[in-house]
Protein backbone atom coordinates (compact mmCIF):
# COMPACT_ATOMS: atom_id res chain seq x y z
CA UNK A 1 0.00 0.00 0.00
CA UNK A 2 1.45 2.93 -1.41
CA UNK A 3 2.01 5.44 1.80
CA UNK A 4 3.77 8.70 1.49
CA UNK A 5 6.26 9.13 4.23
CA UNK A 6 5.33 11.84 6.18
CA UNK A 7 8.47 13.14 8.55
CA UNK A 8 7.09 15.82 11.07
CA UNK A 9 9.79 18.04 13.06
CA UNK A 10 8.08 19.08 16.99
CA UNK A 11 9.86 21.82 18.21
CA UNK A 12 8.19 21.76 21.81
CA UNK A 13 8.71 24.78 23.51
CA UNK A 14 11.98 25.70 21.72
CA UNK A 15 13.23 28.72 19.07
CA UNK A 16 12.30 32.12 19.06
CA UNK A 17 11.66 33.82 16.01
CA UNK A 18 14.49 34.47 14.63
CA UNK A 19 16.22 31.30 15.42
CA UNK A 20 13.22 29.70 14.03
CA UNK A 21 13.22 31.87 10.78
CA UNK A 22 17.02 30.88 10.65
CA UNK A 23 16.17 26.93 10.73
CA UNK A 24 13.81 27.02 8.55
CA UNK A 25 15.98 28.93 5.87
CA UNK A 26 18.73 25.98 6.04
CA UNK A 27 16.06 23.42 6.00
CA UNK A 28 14.56 24.83 2.40
CA UNK A 29 18.03 24.55 1.15
CA UNK A 30 18.59 21.00 2.44
CA UNK A 31 15.17 19.37 2.00
CA UNK A 32 12.93 22.09 -0.01
CA UNK A 33 13.97 19.97 -3.32
CA UNK A 34 12.53 16.59 -1.66
CA UNK A 35 9.20 15.68 -3.19
CA UNK A 36 9.01 11.72 -2.41
CA UNK A 37 8.10 12.44 1.07
CA UNK A 38 5.89 14.75 3.44
CA UNK A 39 7.92 17.22 5.37
CA UNK A 40 6.06 19.26 8.37
CA UNK A 41 7.51 21.77 10.57
CA UNK A 42 6.01 22.40 13.67
CA UNK A 43 7.13 25.59 15.36
CA UNK A 44 5.97 26.82 19.18
CA UNK A 45 3.00 28.80 18.61
CA UNK A 46 4.89 32.24 18.27
CA UNK A 47 6.66 31.58 15.49
CA UNK A 48 4.04 30.13 13.51
CA UNK A 49 3.21 33.73 11.26
CA UNK A 50 6.22 34.12 10.57
CA UNK A 51 7.44 30.40 9.58
CA UNK A 52 4.09 30.31 7.51
CA UNK A 53 5.25 33.60 5.65
CA UNK A 54 8.60 32.02 4.74
CA UNK A 55 7.12 28.90 3.82
CA UNK A 56 5.07 30.48 1.19
CA UNK A 57 6.85 29.15 -1.72
CA UNK A 58 8.20 26.35 -0.56
CA UNK A 59 6.20 22.72 -0.16
CA UNK A 60 7.42 21.87 3.31
CA UNK A 61 4.28 21.68 5.51
CA UNK A 62 3.55 24.38 8.47
CA UNK A 63 1.42 21.96 11.60
CA UNK A 64 1.01 23.02 15.38
CA UNK A 65 1.80 21.35 18.84
CA UNK A 66 -1.75 21.61 20.00
CA UNK A 67 -5.03 23.32 19.98
CA UNK A 68 -7.96 24.14 21.55
CA UNK A 69 -11.51 22.36 20.56
CA UNK A 70 -13.95 24.90 20.80
CA UNK A 71 -13.79 27.81 17.86
CA UNK A 72 -13.55 30.48 20.04
CA UNK A 73 -14.53 31.69 23.51
CA UNK A 74 -13.40 32.17 26.73
CA UNK A 75 -10.06 30.20 26.98
CA UNK A 76 -7.60 32.30 28.36
CA UNK A 77 -4.22 30.90 26.95
CA UNK A 78 -5.70 28.89 24.13
CA UNK A 79 -5.93 28.89 20.44
CA UNK A 80 -8.40 27.58 18.42
CA UNK A 81 -8.46 25.52 15.34
CA UNK A 82 -9.68 28.31 12.88
CA UNK A 83 -6.96 30.52 14.21
CA UNK A 84 -4.52 28.18 13.35
CA UNK A 85 -6.12 27.40 9.90
CA UNK A 86 -5.72 30.70 9.19
CA UNK A 87 -2.32 30.75 9.47
CA UNK A 88 -1.80 28.42 6.87
CA UNK A 89 -1.17 25.62 9.69
CA UNK A 90 -2.47 22.10 7.94
CA UNK A 91 -1.61 19.54 10.63
CA UNK A 92 -1.75 19.76 14.45
CA UNK A 93 -0.06 17.12 16.61
CA UNK A 94 -2.89 15.89 19.44
CA UNK A 95 -2.56 14.38 22.59
CA UNK A 96 1.19 14.42 22.93
CA UNK A 97 2.46 12.97 25.70
CA UNK A 98 4.05 15.52 27.22
CA UNK A 99 0.32 17.05 26.90
CA UNK A 100 -1.22 14.11 28.82
CA UNK A 101 1.41 13.66 31.33
CA UNK A 102 2.44 17.27 32.49
CA UNK A 103 -0.74 19.19 31.25
CA UNK A 104 -2.83 16.29 32.21
CA UNK A 105 -5.11 15.88 29.19
CA UNK A 106 -7.01 12.52 29.11
CA UNK A 107 -8.84 10.88 26.12
CA UNK A 108 -12.11 12.68 26.38
CA UNK A 109 -10.77 16.19 25.74
CA UNK A 110 -8.38 15.17 23.53
CA UNK A 111 -11.53 13.22 21.22
CA UNK A 112 -13.38 16.68 21.01
CA UNK A 113 -10.27 18.08 19.11
CA UNK A 114 -9.94 15.41 16.97
CA UNK A 115 -12.89 16.63 15.05
CA UNK A 116 -12.48 19.75 15.73
CA UNK A 117 -8.87 19.74 13.54
CA UNK A 118 -10.55 18.18 11.02
CA UNK A 119 -13.29 20.43 10.54
CA UNK A 120 -10.98 23.20 10.33
CA UNK A 121 -9.37 21.59 7.87
CA UNK A 122 -6.09 20.48 9.54
CA UNK A 123 -4.81 16.84 9.68
CA UNK A 124 -4.58 15.88 13.38
CA UNK A 125 -1.49 14.21 14.52
CA UNK A 126 -2.78 11.74 16.91
CA UNK A 127 -0.15 10.57 19.49
CA UNK A 128 -0.69 7.38 21.60
CA UNK A 129 1.87 5.43 23.79
CA UNK A 130 2.96 3.29 26.72
CA UNK A 131 4.99 4.70 29.96
CA UNK A 132 7.70 1.94 31.14
CA UNK A 133 5.77 0.62 33.95
CA UNK A 134 3.01 0.05 31.77
CA UNK A 135 5.32 -1.94 29.29
CA UNK A 136 6.94 -3.90 31.90
CA UNK A 137 3.71 -4.30 33.44
CA UNK A 138 2.71 -6.22 29.85
CA UNK A 139 0.19 -3.47 29.27
CA UNK A 140 1.33 -1.60 26.12
CA UNK A 141 -1.20 -3.50 23.86
CA UNK A 142 -3.92 -2.33 26.53
CA UNK A 143 -2.57 1.32 27.05
CA UNK A 144 -2.31 2.15 23.17
CA UNK A 145 -5.39 0.78 22.57
CA UNK A 146 -7.42 2.54 24.89
CA UNK A 147 -5.97 5.53 23.87
CA UNK A 148 -6.54 5.00 20.21
CA UNK A 149 -10.68 4.09 21.14
CA UNK A 150 -10.44 7.06 23.78
CA UNK A 151 -9.22 9.71 21.36
CA UNK A 152 -10.77 8.62 18.05
CA UNK A 153 -14.49 8.38 19.40
CA UNK A 154 -15.80 11.05 18.18
CA UNK A 155 -15.10 11.07 14.63
CA UNK A 156 -16.87 9.44 11.51
CA UNK A 157 -16.54 6.09 9.64
CA UNK A 158 -14.98 8.24 6.66
CA UNK A 159 -13.52 10.39 8.26
CA UNK A 160 -10.54 8.04 9.78
CA UNK A 161 -8.51 8.15 6.28
CA UNK A 162 -7.90 11.63 7.17
CA UNK A 163 -5.79 10.79 10.08
CA UNK A 164 -2.16 10.55 10.84
CA UNK A 165 -1.47 8.51 13.88
CA UNK A 166 1.91 8.55 16.27
CA UNK A 167 3.14 5.72 17.97
CA UNK A 168 5.48 7.11 20.99
CA UNK A 169 6.67 5.25 23.81
CA UNK A 170 6.74 7.41 26.20
CA UNK A 171 9.86 6.10 27.96
CA UNK A 172 11.96 6.37 24.25
CA UNK A 173 10.72 10.15 24.43
CA UNK A 174 13.72 12.34 24.73
CA UNK A 175 15.23 9.45 26.62
CA UNK A 176 17.80 8.44 23.77
CA UNK A 177 16.34 4.70 24.41
CA UNK A 178 14.72 4.55 21.00
CA UNK A 179 12.39 1.51 20.59
CA UNK A 180 13.71 -1.35 18.09
CA UNK A 181 12.39 -1.00 15.06
CA UNK A 182 10.59 -4.42 15.75
CA UNK A 183 9.92 -3.49 19.18
CA UNK A 184 7.79 -0.27 17.07
CA UNK A 185 6.92 -2.70 14.08
CA UNK A 186 4.82 -4.40 16.66
CA UNK A 187 2.91 -2.03 18.26
CA UNK A 188 2.37 -0.46 14.58
CA UNK A 189 0.79 -3.35 13.54
CA UNK A 190 -1.61 -3.34 16.40
CA UNK A 191 -2.48 0.18 15.79
CA UNK A 192 -3.34 -0.68 11.85
CA UNK A 193 -5.42 -3.42 12.88
CA UNK A 194 -7.59 -1.21 15.40
CA UNK A 195 -7.87 1.45 12.73
CA UNK A 196 -9.00 -0.93 10.29
CA UNK A 197 -11.45 -2.27 12.48
CA UNK A 198 -12.76 1.36 13.34
CA UNK A 199 -12.89 2.85 10.04
CA UNK A 200 -12.61 0.03 7.06
CA UNK A 201 -10.11 -0.43 4.81
CA UNK A 202 -9.60 2.87 4.14
CA UNK A 203 -7.20 3.04 7.26
CA UNK A 204 -4.61 1.18 5.40
CA UNK A 205 -3.79 4.60 3.84
CA UNK A 206 -3.39 6.05 7.27
CA UNK A 207 0.12 6.84 7.96
CA UNK A 208 1.54 5.70 11.69
CA UNK A 209 4.71 7.54 12.55
CA UNK A 210 7.26 6.62 14.96
CA UNK A 211 8.34 9.12 17.84
CA UNK A 212 11.02 9.21 20.84
CA UNK A 213 14.22 9.10 19.91
CA UNK A 214 14.31 9.61 16.34
CA UNK A 215 17.74 10.26 15.06
CA UNK A 216 20.18 10.15 11.71
CA UNK A 217 21.31 6.96 13.09
CA UNK A 218 18.51 5.29 13.86
CA UNK A 219 15.66 6.76 11.00
CA UNK A 220 16.89 3.99 7.97
CA UNK A 221 16.35 0.73 10.09
CA UNK A 222 13.23 2.06 11.55
CA UNK A 223 12.18 3.15 8.03
CA UNK A 224 12.47 -0.28 6.60
CA UNK A 225 9.77 -1.76 9.11
CA UNK A 226 6.49 -2.14 6.68
CA UNK A 227 3.87 0.00 9.34
CA UNK A 228 6.15 2.52 10.16
CA UNK A 229 5.51 5.07 7.90
CA UNK A 230 7.04 7.91 9.28
CA UNK A 231 8.82 10.22 11.93
CA UNK A 232 7.68 12.35 14.56
CA UNK A 233 11.02 13.59 15.82
CA UNK A 234 11.63 16.23 18.46
CA UNK A 235 15.49 16.95 19.84
CA UNK A 236 16.78 15.73 16.23
CA UNK A 237 14.46 18.22 14.42
CA UNK A 238 15.86 21.28 15.86
CA UNK A 239 19.16 21.05 13.76
CA UNK A 240 19.51 21.38 10.10
CA UNK A 241 21.86 19.04 9.61
CA UNK A 242 20.17 16.29 11.62
CA UNK A 243 16.48 16.79 10.55
CA UNK A 244 17.48 16.61 6.77
CA UNK A 245 19.87 13.32 7.09
CA UNK A 246 16.09 12.02 8.90
CA UNK A 247 13.74 13.39 6.26
CA UNK A 248 16.69 11.57 3.75
CA UNK A 249 16.59 8.36 5.11
CA UNK A 250 17.40 5.29 2.97
CA UNK A 251 16.13 2.03 3.54
CA UNK A 252 18.10 -0.76 2.47
CA UNK A 253 16.93 -3.06 -0.59
CA UNK A 254 16.57 -6.12 0.90
P1 LIG B 1 12.32 13.11 20.85
O1 LIG B 1 10.78 13.62 20.96
O2 LIG B 1 12.59 12.86 19.39
O3 LIG B 1 13.13 14.24 21.40
O4 LIG B 1 12.43 11.86 21.66
C1 LIG B 1 9.78 13.05 20.17
C2 LIG B 1 8.44 13.67 20.48
O5 LIG B 1 8.19 13.99 21.66
O6 LIG B 1 7.61 13.88 19.59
Amino acid sequence: MGRKPLLAGNWKMFKTVGEALALVRKLKVSIGQVRDREVVLCPPFTALKSVSEMLSDSHLILGAQNMHSEKEGAFTGEISPGMLADLGVRHVILGHSERRHIFGEKDEGISRKVPAALAAGLTPIFCVGEKIEERQAGRTHDVVLGQLDGGLGRISKDQGEMLVVAYEPVWAIGTGHTATPQQAQEVHALIRRRLIDKFGPAAERIRILYGGSVKPENIDDLMSEIDIDGALVGGASLTAESFSRIVRFRVPVS
